[in-house]
C-alpha cells in the first residue's frame, strides 16, 4: 500500500508551517519517512531526508540560508532538490559534493497546502486538477488533526453512512434525516477516480434520502450532506484527505471551501478542536472528554464536538492502532466499506504484478545485455 500510495501527490504539511523564505524547517514524517521541510531564500519548497548525509545529523537543526539547509555538524550545505551545494569542512579543490545526492522530493503549493510525491521520478503524475485549486487563498481553509491509528480506519468512517444515524446523532446538519433510518441500503459505483458510496434513506412514506460519498484514490473523500447555508457564497464544502504519517498514525486534513473568502475569526473557529501540533483537544488520553450525563440525555456519545472528526477519532482510535481485521463480523452495513477495501486491494496488487514484470523485464534485458557484452568481448 505504502508503494501505491508513492504514486500520488499527497499532502505533506501546510503552507503555514513554513509561512516565509529562510524560515526554521519542520519535521515531516510521512509514509514512515522521516523528513525534513523547508522554504528557501527564493520562496522555493525543499522536503528532504531528515538525515544528514555526511554523518547523520538532523537536519530539522539546520541553518536556512541563502537557497540552501546547511547541517549544524560540518556545515553541509542542501537545495531544495537535494543536491550537496557546500562541503566546507573539506578541501576546497575536492569535488566530492558533485557524486553525492540526497533524499528530496518534489513539492507543490496550493491553497494553503503543500503537496509531495515520493514514488518513482520516472512515473511522476500530473497534480489532479481539483475544483478548489481556482478558489482564492482565502477561500479555502484546511484544518489539519492528528490522528492515533492507521489511516484506513479513519478512512472507512467516510464510505460507513450507517454510523451517521449513530455516533453523530445530534451535530451534524442532516442528522434529523439520517436518524430516521439507521440500516440504509447500501450500492457502490466504480469511477475513473475511484469509487461512490451510496446510502438510501427511508425517510418519509413516499421519500428517501440519498448520500452519496465519492472516494477518490488513494485515501481521499468528499463527505455528503445538506448546504451549511442558505445563501450558496456561505456554503462550505468539505474535502478530505487521509494520509499516513506511519502505519500507526495519519494526518487528517480537513479541508473547507466556499465562494465568500473565510474571515480570520472563522478561521479560528473552525479549529478551535485542535491544540498544539496539530493534536486534538478531545483525544484518547483524556478519553475525548466524554460528559455521561449529556450522553443520557441527548448525544449518542456524550462528546461534544466542535466537527464530528471529533467522535470519529473516538471510535476509530479506541479500535487500537491497528485492528486485527480478522475479529472482525461485519455485517450488510459494511457493504460500501468491503467494496472500499476490495478496491484499494484490487490496485495494490495490480500495482505488486506490474512491479514484479517490469523487475523481470529489466532482468532478462541485463541478462541479455550481459551476454551480448560478452560476445562482444569475445569477438573483440
Ligand atoms: S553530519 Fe552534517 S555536515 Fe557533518
Ligand atoms: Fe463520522
Amino acid at each position: 500500500m505504502g508503494e501505491l500510495m508513492r504514486r500520488y501527490w499527497l499532502p505533506a504539511l501546510l503552507s503555514e508551517e513554513i509561512p516565509g523564505p529562510d524560515c526554521a524547517p519542520v519535521r515531516v514524517r510521512l509514509l514512515g519517512e522521516d523528513l525534513i521541510a523547508f522554504r528557501d531564500t527564493n520562496g522555493k519548497i525543499g522536503l528532504l531526508g531528515e538525515h544528514c548525509a555526511h554523518r547523520g545529523t538532523s537536519l530539522f537543526f539546520g541553518r536556512n540560508e541563502a537557497c540552501g539547509l546547511r547541517c549544524v555538524y560540518h556545515g553541509w550545505k542542501y537545495g531544495v532538490e537535494g543536491n550537496v551545494l557546500e562541503t566546507p569542512a573539506e578541501p576546497l579543490e575536492s569535488d566530492f559534493r558533485k557524486k553525492l545526492r540526497h533524499t528530496a522530493y518534489p513539492c507543490q503549493e496550493v491553497a494553503g497546502v503543500i503537496f509531495a510525491y515520493m514514488g518513482p521520478p520516472e512515473k511522476v503524475p500530473l497534480l489532479p486538477c481539483y475544483e478548489w485549486f481556482d478558489l482564492g487563498e482565502k477561500q479555502v481553509f484546511t484544518v489539519k488533526s492528528f490522528l492515533e491509528c492507521n489511516y484506513l480506519q479513519g478512512l472507512e468512517g467516510d464510505f460507513d453512512s450507517s454510523h451517521t444515524s449513530f455516533l453523530h446523532n445530534n451535530n451534524i446538519p442532516d442528522a434529523a434525516r439520517l436518524k430516521r433510518d439507521g440500516a440504509p441500503m447500501l450500492e457502490t459505483e466504480e469511477t475513473g477516480y475511484g469509487m461512490r458510496a451510496i446510502s438510501i434513506r427511508k425517510v418519509g412514506a413516499d421519500q428517501v434520502y440519498v448520500r452519496t460519498s465519492p472516494f477518490i484514490m488513494p485515501s481521499f473523500s468528499i463527505v455528503p450532506g445538506p448546504p451549511t447555508s442558505k445563501f450558496e457564497e456561505d456554503d462550505i464544502r468539505g474535502f478530505r484527505f487521509w494520509v499516513p504519517i506511519d502505519d500507526r498514525t495519519t494526518w487528517l486534513y480537513i479541508l473547507n471551501m466556499r465562494k465568500k473568502p473565510f474571515a480570520a475569526e472563522e478561521r479560528k473557529n473552525l479549529r478551535r478542536w485542535i491544540g498544539t501540533g496539530y493534536r486534538r483537544i478531545r483525544n484518547g488520553a483524556n478519553n475525548y472528554l466524554q460528559n455521561r450525563a449529556l450522553q443520557k440525555a441527548t448525544s449518542y456519545t456524550g462528546i461534544e464536538a466542535v466537527n464530528p472528526a471529533e467522535q470519529d477519532g473516538c471510535a476509530t482510535e479506541s479500535m487500537g492502532a491497528i485492528f486485527d481485521r480478522s475479529k472482525e463480523h461485519l455485517g450488510q452495513s459494511d457493504k460500501t466499506i468491503i467494496a472500499l477495501r476490495k478496491m484499494l486491494l484490487r490496485a495494490v496488487n495490480d500495482l505488486a504484478g506490474r512491479m514484479r514484470d517490469n523487475r523481470k523485464g529489466s532482468s532478462s534485458r541485463s541478462k541479455r545485455s550481459s551476454s551480448s557484452n560478452r560476445c562482444a568481448e569475445i569477438a573483440h
